[in-house]
């Protein structure tokens, strides 16, 4: 099963891919958590990246696409995988599109999670970001048990650079300007599914999953 999430930032696609990725057992693909990962690391990649994220703008998509391909024809994705955060123009959904038909493939579902965007820079303020493993919360809708401390890895919980309520809205615009317009795109492919983002978690993982099925 190849599904992608779309949805602006903040909407709660890196939420629902994690848990989708454990019920069906495949790759979750995050190009926002492979640019951190670089940043982290001081990679090239990273360094470039870095610029345009911490901006609120798109990476170019010549350092997105190739990247991409090549993970999803990686041997732990031959039964799907997840992707998050990619595409996110309509070069990068063709780019895909046209690497997907070269292997005889396509997308089965565009997950769209639609929150309005009053909600989103409420979300964005209280989310807190794993500095060890990347894992997300929120201070009130995905508290910690320990604040300021990852369940998972132990490590410190941060407010993300590029979530600052100034570049939340640049981001918010970018997503409208350039993202939106993949709504339509995969609408025309007959395989768009959109779901209400603004329930809580669990109902939101419970309307997609009853999109996907078993
Ligand atoms: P990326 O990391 O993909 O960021 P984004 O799309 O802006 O999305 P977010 O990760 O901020 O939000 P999300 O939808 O995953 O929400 P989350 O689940 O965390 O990209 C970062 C940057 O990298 C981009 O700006 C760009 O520069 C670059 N980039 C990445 N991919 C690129 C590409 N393909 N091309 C070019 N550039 C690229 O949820 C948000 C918060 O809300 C959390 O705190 C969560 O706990 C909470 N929450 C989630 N669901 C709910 C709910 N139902 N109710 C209440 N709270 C909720
Ligand atoms: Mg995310």
């Amino acid at each position: 099963m190849k599904i992608i999430m779309l949805g602006a930032p903040g909407a709660g696609k890196g939420t629902q891919a994690k848990k989708i990725a454990e019920k069906y057992q495949i790759p979750h693909i995050s190009t926002g958590d492979i640019f951190r990962a670089n940043i982290k690391n001081g990679t090239e990649l990273g360094k470039k990246a870095k610029t345009y994220m911490d901006q609120g703008l798109l990476v170019p998509d010549e350092l997105v696409c190739d990247l991409v391909v090549d993970r999803v024809q990686q041997e732990d994705c031959r039964n799907g995988y997840i992707l998050d955060g990619f595409p996110r123009t309509i070069p990068q959904a063709e780019s895909l599109d046209r690497a997907l038909a070269a292997l005889g493939e396509s997308v089965d579902y565009a997950v769209n999670v639609e929150v309005p965007d009053e909600n989103i820079v409420n979300r964005m303020g209280g989310r807190r970001a794993c500095v060890g493993c990347g894992a997300t919360y929120h201070l009130v809708y995905a508290p910690t048990k320990k604040e300021g401390i990852c369940d998972t890895c132990g490590a410190e919980l941060i407010l993300r650079d590029d979530d600052r309520p100034e570049t939340v809205q640049k981001r918010l615009g970018v997503y409208h300007e350039q993202t939106q317009p993949l709504i339509d795109y995969y609408s025309k492919k007959g395989i768009l599914k959109d779901v209400d983002g603004t329930m809580d978690m669990g109902a939101v993982f419970q309307a997609i999953t009853e999109i996907l099925g078993a």
